[in-house]
């Protein structure tokens, strides 16, 4: 016996007519909506509090003369801020609201704000942020398994992002040990 795949087109073509309001969000969309839209948030505060911890360091390496450290941070500060773009798109294609208020950020992020005094503080704490990230974006990939593919592979995509981050900052830490 052969294994057939067929579509019964004529349910999901009378499914999609239902509940137009709810865009993307079909009935077969299987994962606990509220539990993704926090998790897309959360994701999101961790991505605004990179930014900024990146944009300091930025702004403070430029300021001791530091150019291509600087410019490393500079290059981490806009993919974070991208990052960012994709969470919040996410969050509205599924009917939520991104959070972007600026009380209890720092608490809703999954890595810390740390300012670090000297250049290698600077690298190390955004090494430590980058490594908390592929934590919890390895767990939320995990979690959501396949309920939910589209926000799956928009962490898997910022996962890589920030495992080549860390792999930056480990270089750098390295070249100046
Ligand atoms: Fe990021
Ligand atoms: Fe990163």
């Amino acid at each position: 016996m052969t294994d057939t795949f067929r579509l019964d087109l004529e349910t999901i073509r009378e499914r999609a007519r239902q509940h137009m309001d709810e865009g993307p969000v079909t009935s077969t969309y299987s994962a606990d909506r509220d539990t993704i839209l926090k998790l897309l948030n959360d994701a999101l505060a961790t991505e605004l509090v990179c930014t900024l911890r990146y944009k300091r360091h930025y702004f403070m390496a430029k300021g001791i003369n530091s150019e291509a450290v600087a410019d490393e941070f500079a290059q981490h500060a806009a993919e974070e801020q991208q990052h960012a773009d994709q969470l919040a798109q996410r969050i509205v294609q599924l009917g939520g609201s991104p959070d972007f208020a600026p009380a209890g950020l720092a608490s809703r992020a999954h890595s810390e704000y740390v300012e670090g005094e000297t250049l290698t503080e600077m690298i190390r704490e955004n090494l430590v942020a980058e490594r908390i990230a592929i934590d919890t974006y390895r767990e939320i990939v995990k979690y959501i398994g396949d309920k939910d593919p589209t926000t799956r592979r928009i962490f898997e995509e910022i996962l890589a992002v920030e495992e080549e981050h860390a792999d930056d900052m480990a270089d750098l830490l390295e070249e100046r040990a």
